[in-house]
């Protein structure tokens, strides 16, 4: 029996339509708009078209986004600055530095620059620190987005073993570490695994996350996973291409997630959320 396919985008709205409530009530109650500031750094199309989306992202929810674009030849303390100044204006709740930043910039200093209480993105170290040891704090939109969309088709990982495949800090690592807080038995793969065909086959969860296309094969999925496939890789005909032979595993997992229409929207939509919360919190 095919999987059922997960919609990222269904959820997506429905997380909008959430923040965009909190949002109306936040203003109703105390009078506060809730501001994100991007920070954007040289001409990566690939983050202008992330940019783009979070603030229409912020449009439609009644936010109030700023984006602070710099050149690709901005200095380190250029941004700095830049970041010094958002975290004093009390108009922005929320700030996210778009990665990558060009060589010259230490992206680590710029991300540990940023106000904790307004992160975004859940880089800093502390919200990083508090994820390690089982403590609240901002989490990351990728795999925050990926939990989410567990909740909504009823999976529980307590008990279940998780597959993540990939470290990065962004994604990889957060994952494994949030999956192991709701009580899964959580394995991370990357690309010094030595089988990773067999680790993949004992997971009843596989999170990919490498940015390998295909890497993952369908017939390695053990029959009834579910499959979150967060690879979003440029094929050569330009189309997005996930982590995960898509056509194979669908016909093995109980669940899995498109590449597009999977994960990707859940990122921008949990950015949103994580820009409400922390305009509460300064409330
Ligand atoms: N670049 C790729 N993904 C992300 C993200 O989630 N946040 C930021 N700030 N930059 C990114």
């Amino acid at each position: 029996m095919a999987a059922r396919i997960i919609d990222g985008k269904a959820v997506a709205a429905k997380v909008r339509s959430e923040v965009a409530a909190g949002v109306a009530r936040l203003k109703q109650d105390k009078g506060l708009v809730p501001g994100l500031a991007v920070v954007r750094v040289g001409d990566d199309p690939a983050s202008l078209s992330y940019v783009t989306s979070k603030r229409k992202g912020c449009e439609e929810t009644g936010m109030v986004s700023t984006e602070h674009h710099l050149p690709a030849v901005a200095t380190h303390e250029e941004v700095l600055a830049v970041v010094h100044k958002l975290n004093a204006d009390p108009s922005v709740h929320a700030i996210l530095v778009q990665l990558p930043l060009p060589k010259q910039v230490d992206a680590d200093a710029i991300i540990a620059a940023v106000a904790p209480e307004k992160d975004a993105d859940g880089f800093h170290p502390v919200h990083a620190g508090n994820l390690a040891l089982g403590r609240p704090g901002v989490r990351p939109c990728t795999p925050a987005g990926v939990m989410r969309l567990l909740e909504e088709i009823g999976f529980d990982p307590r008990g279940k073993r998780a597959v993540v495949l990939g470290r990065s800090a962004i994604v990889g690592r957060p994952m494994g570490l949030m999956l192991l807080a709701a009580d899964a038995t959580v394995t991370w793969c990357h690309s010094r695994t030595a089988d990773l065909a067999s680790e993949v086959g004992r997971a009843d969860l596989l999170v990919a996350a490498i940015g390998r296309p295909k890497l993952v094969k369908g017939g390695w999925i053990k029959p009834g996973a579910v499959v979150i496939d967060v690879g979003t890789n440029r094929g050569a005909d330009g189309k997005l291409v996930g982590d995960v032979e898509f056509e194979v595993a669908v016909e093995r997992a109980s669940a899995i997630t498109p590449v597009p229409g999977g994960v990707g929207p859940m990122t921008v939509a949990m950015l949103l959320a994580n820009a409400l919360e922390a305009a509460l919190r300064q409330s």
